[in-house]
């Protein structure tokens, strides 16, 4: 099956007056894309509240139907009917995952441990990405490439007599990692997978929520992970906390427009999602977590921000796992900052939806701000103004699309984006949970 491309839909925003208010944001992707899949890999029933409805989750919840374990809505929660490690079914056609790394990607993982042949599938910005990375350690567990080679249309040939392997990422990847753990728990026997700089642990808490075996041991800098084979998980409730990501652009509009206040309820605060809050604090911006609390294994808060005087600053290559989603926006407020801010270490930018460090560079610069790339560093020279009044091609990005509607919000002359159709991937409710709260847009 095939979509016509649907036509650009171009956007642009205002200054804003007022910033300020109480919002929930949708749920976490990362986790709701995992709630999905673990639901499919446990026996019996798995119940999701606050699953993100974004289009990036729904691809994969149509593909675990695909592989013959239903997932739906039913009333305000989703419920998936699992089929165990090894029990999913041949699916009759092709696996589409949209724009969705991570859909993707873990769904290699999810897929390696079944004796079924899948065929997956992209749109333009996936086709591109970089699939080797999880292809490689999945081949030496035993799964064939069928068809293709590094990048999307690939064909898989999975397998229920996986090897065990010890395995060190090369890239701090939480989706190589976690597609290596959950080949691992179909495996005969344990897998390890060595971080040298720790990524997103979704995958470890709730596999061990899903009551998989798995342990996580540091040694030195590195951290190595190593799950039980021929795992038995049961379903469960799983409440998706707000996405701390998501968030990032309500701080980030809170950081820039004059006299805001706002206050993002129930968002995930796990640390190896926080950098970005972090940034902040340092450039001067008032950011508390209040209510920390725990829901279903993971750390939440309610997130108040206030704007304050902003100063650049450094930031160091090794929070950017921990952020690394956020350096746009964060790019974005750095404009609005005194003197220089350099975000160091962002090589993995390069492979993301589009390239974000080139993306970012150039919206900034389109709109008037002195911003440079020097290898694997972005270099924004910030100030009091921006000008704004450029246009931003925003390359099936989702979150280039709202970094630049964010950097509106402060600028003389309107900020435009080129189209807003793929904010729906990760924040359906972008544009009327913004407006909401004193955010101007408006369709060109
Ligand atoms: C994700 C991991 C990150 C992140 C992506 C979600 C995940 O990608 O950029 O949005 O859910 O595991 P990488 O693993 O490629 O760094």
């Amino acid at each position: 099956m095939s979509h016509a491309p649907t036509p650009p839909r171009p956007f642009r925003s205002h200054r804003a007056k007022a910033f300020a208010g109480t919002v929930r944001v949708p749920g976490d992707k990362s986790i709701s894309h995992r709630a999905l899949m673990f639901g499919a890999l446990a026996s019996g029933r798995t119940v999701i509240t606050g699953l993100l409805e974004g289009e990036d989750v729904l691809n994969t919840a149509k593909v675990v139907e695909q592989l013959g374990s239903p997932a739906r809505k039913v009333g305000d929660v989703w419920e998936v009917l699992g089929r165990g490690v090894g029990g999913l079914a041949q699916p009759a056609a092709d696996l589409e995952f949209g724009n969705s790394g991570t859909g993707c990607r873990l769904m290699m993982g999810v897929v390696a441990g079944h004796d079924i042949t899948v065929k997956m599938t992209g749109d333009a910005s996936l086709s591109t990405r970089p699939m080797r990375r999880v292809l490689d350690p999945l081949k030496t567990m035993g799964v064939k490439v069928l068809d293709g080679r590094d990048t999307l249309p690939l064909s898989l040939r999975g397998s229920s007599r996986l090897i065990p392997i010890v395995y060190e990422t090369p890239v701090p990847s939480a989706q190589v990692k976690s597609a290596v753990l959950l080949a691992g728990l179909a495996a005969s026997g344990a897998t390890t997978v060595v971080e040298k700089e720790a990524t997103r642990d979704h995958t470890e808490r709730m596999l061990r929520y899903f009551g998989a075996e798995i342990s996580t041991e540091r040694h030195g800098s590195k951290t190595a992970i190593t799950v039980k084979g021929h795992a038995e998980l049961a379903g469960q409730n799983v409440t998706v906390p707000g996405d701390p990501s998501s968030a990032a652009f309500v701080a980030a509009a809170a950081a820039i427009v004059p006299g805001a206040d706002v206050t993002i309820a129930g968002v995930l605060v796990n640390e190896t999602r926080t950098g970005f809050y972090t940034t902040l604090r340092e450039m001067g911006c008032d950011v508390a977590f209040l209510n920390a609390r725990e829901e279903g294994g993971e750390p939440i808060a309610d997130i108040r921000v206030r704007q304050a005087k902003l100063t650049g600053v450094r930031v160091p290559p090794q929070r950017a796992p921990s952020m690394i989603d956020e350096y746009p926006v964060l790019a974005c407020v750095a404009a609005y900052a005194s003197g220089e801010t350099r975000m160091e270490g962002l090589a993995e930018l390069k492979v993301k939806e589009s390239d974000r460090l080139a993306a970012t560079v150039a919206g900034l610069v389109a709109n008037g701000i002195s911003a440079r790339v020097d290898g694997d560093t972005m270099i924004v020279a910030g100030g009091s103004s921006v000008r704004g009044g450029g246009v931003v091609a925003t390359h099936m990005d989702h979150r280039i699309a709202m970094a630049f509607l964010i950097l509106g919000l402060g600028a003389d002359a309107p900020v435009g984006i080129d189209d807003i159709t793929f904010v729906a991937t990760s924040f359906p409710t972008f544009q009327s949970l913004m407006t909401g709260l004193g955010g101007q847009f408006e369709a060109v």
